[in-house]
């Protein structure tokens, strides 16, 4: 087997460019152990794809990245600042600096989504004006390519797609750097999901932010992502742009990449597309 280039922490990049710098992460629920020794570095201004299969610790690793999950061992720089085990008030400075849409989406459903927004907010912005707070969040709602009625409405009353997007607007609120997005087109349709992602690239582009995005979405891949790291075996396997992934003899990832979903992702790339919805076989 070709040693995937990416084992070894990544050297060609200089020390300035690297957003997020994960070394010897472990990470572990009682006797099951997630991560062994994972490394991973993200670079500044890209949008990495993060995949593996269901279960893989995907968004372990992402929570452990934002503090959410106290790893095993194991170190973890955002900015050039180490997070692990600083207070939520000590790294707060650093945790301003980033936005996250969880894994189906977690807006809060007894607030409206102005009022999901307006949350980040208020916790690091105490003495903000109400009318300004305001709006913010209507700038927000805007940037996510939602219609302004969108702002008064509860979770409960939006599309998944709206979700999303308002999931996103929360996530903008305070002018992130840094963006982490959990399965973000998980449940849309396909043209639901072209539309976000070509939304994730214009904005990172624009804003020139550095995205973390986990994802099963092969189209999301091919269409707005710089590199993909692959998750399994507890670790980052490999890292790298798509055709440098094609190029490994790893069996998981020529199954992925190769397999029916993979082939129809590339041909929808290459036509500047989403793949058509693939016809359930039955399983
Ligand atoms: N709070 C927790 N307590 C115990 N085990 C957990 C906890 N969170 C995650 N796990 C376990 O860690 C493993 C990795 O979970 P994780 O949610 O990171 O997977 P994932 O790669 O994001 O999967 P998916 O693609 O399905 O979202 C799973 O076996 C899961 O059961
Ligand atoms: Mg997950």
């Amino acid at each position: 087997m070709t040693e995937p280039a990416v084992d070894e922490p990544d050297a060609s990049a200089k020390d300035g460019e690297i957003i997020i710098r994960v070394r010897n992460l472990t990470n572990a629920f009682g006797p099951q152990v997630v991560h062994d020794k994972l490394d991973l570095d993200v670079r500044r201004g890209e949008i990495l794809g993060v995949v593996g299969g269901s279960g893989t610790g995907k968004s372990v690793l992402m929570r452990s990245i934002i503090g959410l999950q106290e790893p095993v061992s194991g170190e973890v720089d955002v900015f050039g600042q180490p997070m692990i085990g600083r207070g939520e008030n000590d790294a707060k400075n650093v945790r301003r600096r980033w936005g996250v849409l969880f894994q189906g989406g977690a807006l809060f459903s007894t607030l409206t989504v102005a009022e999901n927004v307006q949350v980040p907010l208020r916790e690091f912005y105490r003495r903000l004006d109400p009318q300004l707070l305001d709006e913010i969040a209507a700038y927000k709602v805007a940037m996510s390519g939602l219609p302004p009625e969108a702002g008064p409405k509860y979770p409960s009353e939006l599309s998944g797609g709206m979700r999303k997007r308002a999931g996103l607007a929360r996530a903008l609120a305070l002018d992130p750097d840094l963006l982490f997005l959990d399965e973000p087109t998980a449940g849309l349709d396909p043209i639901g999901a072209a539309a976000f992602d070509e939304l994730i690239r214009s904005l990172t582009d624009t804003l020139g932010l550095t995205v973390f995005l986990i994802t099963h979405d092969l189209d999301t891949l091919y269409a707005i992502c710089d590199r993909v790291a692959v998750l399994a075996d507890k670790r980052v396997i490999a890292i790298g742009t798509i055709p440098e992934l094609l190029a490994l003899d790893h069996e998981w990832i020529q199954e992925y990449f190769r397999g029916p979903r993979g082939r129809a992702a590339a041909d929808a790339a290459e036509r500047g597309g989403h793949a058509p919805e693939p016809v359930k076989q039955g399983a």
